[in-house]
């Protein structure tokens, strides 16, 4: 398998989460590595968060783990949050992740965090604010980071550029990754009524090392990334043509409501990586397999 220049390859992973802690641990499951949410182990270091730190120490000798963070609001014109940070590299000096990734949104503004990861506007001067921002993470972080595409449910009339083209700068100038979240993509692309390939054709292919793959809820004149449901055939079918695209990319299955139980989730992941590798072999699969 071919690697990115900049960042690992993995392979096939899922976000792991509190209700499958037990399973995992008895029964190992066969798949590459885990991404876990930073915000939720960042004030574990004592007290009866100890345990669950222990927990992921064991894991992590048999998987990689990767940090995606929520709340690092990078889009805002907040100061940065060097607690937050100093937080974030403890949790990296302790798991060794391969990356850490965060957003291309801004989450909070006059110090008020409001919970959602909202879009930037694409202009120049939100280019360089942002680009200066991420330079600072990495610094502080000795890393490049990655950071995600967001899904969305309004744009502003003063962008001056798309979407992916704001990312492509923000990626090559900041020097940093891409986190390609491909449900996000299309979420976006029915709500804003662009063509997906147009976003995922636009970005620089050697900037993006990990994909996300997530279900959604149709509310037929709009999409929600609700985190909630199984991918749908579009999603698959736009996953397919991206590995296709780009070769083997880290890919992952985010799933934070209405969680099933772990071996529901590993068939999707599974299902995942055959769609994967038959996309590299350039035989047609359908995602119906499993
Ligand atoms: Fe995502």
């Amino acid at each position: 398998m071919a690697e990115s220049p900049l960042f690992p390859y993995l392979g096939f992973g899922l976000g792991l989460r509190q209700s499958h802690y037990a399973y995992v641990a008895e029964h190992q499951p066969d798949l590459d590595w885990f991404e876990i949410i930073s915000e939720n182990f960042m004030e574990l270091e004592s007290g009866h968060g100890a345990p669950v730190l222990r927990y992921l120490d064991t894991l992590r000798e048999k998987y990689p783990i990767v940090l995606h963070g929520v709340s690092l609001s990078l889009g805002s014109s907040d100061p940065l949050d060097f607690v937050y940070l100093q937080r974030l590299k403890q949790l990296a000096d302790r798991f060794d992740p391969p990356w850490i990734s965060d957003h291309a949104c801004w989450s909070s503004v006059d110090g008020i965090f409001l919970h959602d990861l909202l879009p930037l506007p694409y202009t120049q001067a939100v280019l360089k604010h942002l680009v200066e921002r991420i330079e600072r993470v990495q610094d502080f972080l000795g890393r490049r980071i990655l950071i995600e595409n967001v899904s969305s449910y309004m744009s502003y009339a003063h962008s001056e550029m798309s979407e992916w083209e704001f990312l492509s700068q923000v990626a090559q100038q900041a020097d940093c990754g891409l986190l390609l979240d491909v449900n996000n993509v299309y979420v976006s692309a029915i709500n804003h009524d662009f063509e997906p390939w147009d976003f995922i054709s636009g970005l620089p292919a050697r900037r993006i090392a990990q994909i996300h793959m997530a279900g959604h809820t149709d509310f037929k004149t709009w999409l929600v990334d609700s985190h909630d449901h199984a991918i749908v055939e579009p999603v698959w079918e736009l996953y397919r043509k991206t590995i296709r695209h780009l070769g083997p990319i880290s890919s992952m299955i985010e799933r934070d409501e209405n969680i099933p139980e772990f071996p529901v989730l590993f068939a999707e992941m599974a299902l995942m990586r055959q769609i994967a590798r038959e996309a590299l072999d350039g035989t047609p699969v359908s995602s119906c397999a499993t």
